[in-house]
């Protein structure tokens, strides 16, 4: 089964600094088991398609968010259809941060992911619960209510971001993630999504990754930190592609 590696580099990297990143990164995998996917921020997705593209590159190209309208007045928004333009495969919807700092709801998640879906390119709907919420053992009742809510169809990618495990350093235990993906699975079920992937984000470095891909329920990861400095993403590409 192919598994996703995805970099999220969140508000990291302008134009100079992603070809600069770029140009240190060995792009060609050696197999054909991973499928690579940069999600830049906006301003530099042309510039990273262009990039790849220069590279022939088999790595693909994903957004951060989109606008959940067509076109229109929406000042600083990008839907879309724009994104579909630029080269995007992929789009990042309803990761924590937005969750937080834009107040974003299940429900404006959801009609984004269909907008994405409408213009071909697949949503990666990203879903967690808290460091209180996980001490609270209500971890799958926040997941069940996030998933519900914000998943339109099985044509999408569930990323689960544990939101005390980002930028932490701390990471669930191995049964955890594997319980957690099997939990995640059968919400998709009980939804009657079948065979949804499902990837594990939070501390994702070149020494766990590979223990964290080995478990069948979990079919790829996501990550920040680890996936904008050229020495670890190089480490990386070492550890699953080697
Ligand atoms: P870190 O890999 O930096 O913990 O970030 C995870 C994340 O938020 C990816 O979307």
């Amino acid at each position: 089964m192919t598994k996703f590696i995805i970099c999220n580099w969140k508000m990291n990297l302008g134009n100079q600094d992603s070809i600069e990143f770029l140009n240190q990164i060995e792009m060609k995998s050696l197999n054909n088991d991973h499928q690579f996917i940069i999600c830049p921020p906006y301003t530099s997705l042309g510039l990273v398609a262009n990039n790849l593209k220069s590279k022939e590159s088999d790595w693909h190209l994903g957004a951060q968010n989109c606008s959940d309208q067509d076109k229109g007045a929406r000042t600083g928004d990008i839907s879309a259809a724009m994104l579909k333009d630029l080269g995007c495969n992929y789009t990042i919807l309803g990761h924590s941060e937005r969750r937080q700092y834009h107040q974003e709801s299940n429900e404006s998640v959801k009609g984004k992911a269909l907008k994405v879906i409408t213009h071909g390119m697949i949503p990666i709907i990203c879903v967690g619960e808290t460091e209180e919420d996980y001490i609270q053992g209500k971890t799958i009742d926040v997941l069940t209510e996030q998933l519900s809510g914000s998943v339109p169809s099985n044509q999408c990618i569930v990323a689960y971001e544990p939101v005390w495990a980002i930028g932490t350093g701390k990471v669930p235990t191995i049964k955890e993630i594997e319980t957690v993906h099997q939990s995640i699975d059968n919400v998709m079920q009980d939804l009657g999504f079948l065979n949804i992937p499902i990837v594990y984000g939070g501390s994702v470095k070149p020494d766990n990754i590979n223990q964290i891909l080995s478990k069948p329920t979990v079919s790829g990861v996501l990550i920040g930190g680890a996936s904008i400095q050229p020495e670890s993403m190089n480490a990386i590409i070492k550890e699953v592609c080697l």
